[in-house]
C-alpha cells in the first residue's frame, strides 16, 4: 500500500451529469488546463461513447492535458470502449474506467440481468479493455448497495482480467461514514488478489455524508483514490467536494498520513471557473472557497486572529488561493499589476493577445468601477475565455426605461451569426423586458427554469453575476453574464444559455 492519496476528478463527466451544469467544448478544455495546473492526478474527461460532442471532449482534452492522466467512462461493452480508447488515443498517459451495475435491484430492474450474465459481462469486457489499454479502472454501479459475496466474485475475476483500479460507488448516496470504510475494508480483506488494484471511493451526497464516507473508505478502508468534484459539484446532491477531502487530508497529514500531488493554490481559481462556468453559486459558508470561509466576523475572533493566526485558523487561506496581497487594482493599475494578480490567482492566459483583451476589458470595467477586485478579476477571465467560443448569439448593447407607475421598455442590440439585430419589448420590470426583447427576435420557446443574481464582491459597487437556466425539448442549460448593470449581466446570461441551447447535441446517460 503507498502513502499517496490519488485525486481523480470527475467534475467534468459526474459533475456535468448534473441538470444545467453541462459545458462546452471550450469550457471544458479550460477547466481541464485549470485541473492540471492543480496536479490533480486523473481527470475524467467525459463518457465518451455518449456522444459526438463528449467523444470530441475527451478527445480535445486528451490532446492537450499532458501531466494528468485523462480518462473516459465506458459502458461495460466492446463499442463503448472501444469508442473510449479512440478519444483516448492523443493523452500522453490514458485510462478507460468501466462501469457495470452489481447491486440486485439494478441487475434486475435496470439491466434486466442475472447475476451470472453480469458476471461474465464484466470480465469479458475488462479483457476486452486490457488489449486496448494498460490502465483500466473498473466501478461496480451502485456497488456499497450490492451482496459482498457477488461483489467479491466479480472484483477479483476483473482483478485476474487486468483491472488495475477497483473503484466502489456509493451511487445513491446512502453510506455512512464507518459502515462504507468497513465495506471496503471487508472486499479488501476478502479477495484473495486486491493487493493487485488500487482501491478507489466515489461517494454522492445524498445524505450530505460524501466527503465523510470517502475520507472513512481511506482511513478504515485503506482506499488510496478519492474521486471528487470541484465545489463539489454533481446530480442531486452532488459528488464528495475535492476541496474539502484535498484539504482535510492536508491539514490532517497527522491522522490520514498521505501524500498529496495537489498544488493547492490553484484551488480558489477552479472552484470559482466550475461555478462561472456552470452558474452553480458557491456556498457563502461552504469549506474552503466558500467568500466566509476565513473570514472572522466576531470581535473574539478577529482579535485572536491578529494576535496568532492559529488561534482560530486551521488552514492559511493563501494555501487554497485567497490573496494574501489585498491591494485591490483600479484603474491606474498597468498591464503588468493586472497580469500579476491573473498569476496570483492562478488564471493562466493562452497568449499576449488574450492578455491585452482582458487587459482592455479590464480597463473599461475600472472606468465604471474603481475598485477592482479578485472576484471581479476572475469573472473578467472567464468571460474572455468563453468569448472564444463560436457563438451564435453576441451582446452588444442595451437601453432601458422604468419609471415608478409605468412598465419598464427595453431594447436589446445583439449579433445573429455576426448579424447586429435589434429587439424590443415591455415587462414587468427591467429585466423581464429585456429578456423578452431578445426573446422577440430569437424565439427560442425556452422556459426559464432559475434566475439568480450574485454580487460578485459584495456591495452594491460589484459586478452582479447572473445565472439563467433554460430548459427546452428537455435540455437543461445554464448561461452566466457578469456586469456592473445587472440589467446587462441578464442580457449576457440569457444571450449565453441560448448559445449552449444552440450548440449541445443529445447524449446516454451514464446511470439509468
Ligand atoms: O455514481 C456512480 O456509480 C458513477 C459510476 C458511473 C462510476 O458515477
Ligand atoms: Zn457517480
Amino acid at each position: 500500500m503507498t502513502d499517496k492519496l490519488i485525486i481523480f476528478d470527475t467534475t467534468l463527466r459526474d459533475g456535468e451529469q448534473s441538470p444545467g451544469a453541462s459545458m462546452t467544448r471550450d469550457e471544458k478544455l479550460r477547466i481541464a488546463r485549470q485541473l492540471e495546473r492543480l496536479k490533480v492526478d486523473v481527470i475524467e474527461a467525459g463518457f465518451a461513447a455518449s456522444s459526438n460532442g463528449d467523444f470530441e471532449c475527451v478527445k480535445a482534452i486528451a490532446e492537450v492535458v499532458k501531466d494528468s492522466t485523462v480518462c473516459s467512462l465506458a459502458r461495460a461493452n466492446d463499442r463503448d470502449i472501444s469508442r473510449a480508447a479512440e478519444a483516448l488515443k492523443p493523452a500522453a498517459s490514458g485510462r478507460l474506467h468501466l462501469f457495470l451495475a452489481t447491486s440486485p435491484l439494478h441487475m434486475e430492474k435496470k439491466l434486466r440481468m442475472t447475476p451470472d450474465q453480469v458476471f461474465e459481462q464484466a470480465k469479458l469486457s475488462v479483457r476486452f479493455a486490457r488489449n486496448l489499454m494498460g490502465d483500466i479502472e473498473f466501478s461496480p454501479e451502485d456497488g456499497y448497495r450490492s451482496e459482498p459475496d457477488f461483489l467479491c466474485r466479480v472484483l477479483e475475476a476483473v482483478i485476474k482480467e487486468g483491472a488495475t483500479t477497483i473503484n466502489v460507488p456509493d451511487t445513491v448516496g446512502y453510506a455512512i461514514p464507518e459502515l462504507y470504510g468497513n465495506f471496503i475494508k471487508n472486499l479488501r480483506e476478502r479477495i484473495p488478489n486486491s493487493d493487485k488494484a488500487v482501491w478507489s471511493v466515489h461517494c454522492h451526497n445524498d445524505l450530505g455524508m460524501a466527503v465523510a464516507n470517502s475520507l472513512a473508505g481511506v482511513k478504515i478502508g485503506g482506499a488510496r483514490q478519492v474521486e471528487c468534484t470541484i465545489n463539489g459539484l454533481g446530480e442531486r446532491a452532488g459528488n464528495c467536494s475535492l476541496e474539502e477531502v484535498v484539504m482535510a487530508v492536508k491539514t490532517r497529514k497527522d491522522y490520514f498520513g498521505l501524500e498529496l500531488g495537489i498544488d493547492t493554490q490553484h484551488i480558489l481559481a477552479a472552484s470559482r471557473m466550475v461555478s462561472q462556468t456552470t452558474g452553480f453559486v458557491v456556498q457563502p459558508n461552504k469549506a474552503v472557497v466558500g467568500a466566509n470561509a476565513f473570514a472572522h466576523a466576531s470581535g473574539i475572533h478577529q482579535d485572536g486572529v491578529l494576535k496568532a493566526r492559529d488561534t482560530y485558523e486551521i488552514m492559511r487561506a493563501e494555501d487554497v488561493g485567497w490573496s494574501a496581497n489585498k491591494i485591490v487594482l483600479g484603474k491606474l493599475s498597468g498591464r503588468n499589476a493586472f497580469k500579476q494578480r491573473l498569476l496570483e490567482l492562478g488564471v493562466a492566459m493562452e497568449s499576449e493577445a488574450d492578455i491585452n483583451n482582458a487587459f482592455a476589458k479590464f480597463k473599461e470595467l475600472a472606468d465604471r468601477k474603481s475598485e477592482i477586485f479578485d472576484e471581479d478579476i476572475l469573472a473578467l477571465a472567464s468571460d474572455e475565455s468563453a468569448s472564444h467560443d463560436n457563438e451564435q448569439y453576441g451582446f452588444v448593447s442595451l437601453s432601458q426605461h422604468s419609471e415608478t407607475g409605468e412598465r419598464p421598455q427595453a431594447s436589446v442590440v445583439f449579433t445573429v451569426a455576426g448579424k447586429e439585430v435589434k429587439g424590443e419589448s415591455d415587462g414587468n420590470g427591467p429585466v423581464d423586458a429585456s429578456l423578452k426583447a431578445i426573446e422577440s427576435h430569437v424565439k427560442s420557446g425556452a422556459e426559464m427554469v432559475l434566475y439568480s443574481v450574485n454580487a460578485i464582491s459584495g456591495s452594491t459597487e460589484s459586478q452582479g453575476e447572473v445565472t439563467v437556466r433554460l430548459q427546452n425539448s428537455g435540455r437543461v442549460v445554464n448561461g452566466v453574464g457578469a456586469d456592473p448593470d445587472i440589467v446587462v449581466a441578464s442580457a449576457k446570461a440569457y444571450l449565453s444559455a441560448l448559445n449552449k441551447l444552440q450548440s449541445k447535441a443529445d447524449r446516454v446517460a451514464a446511470q439509468g
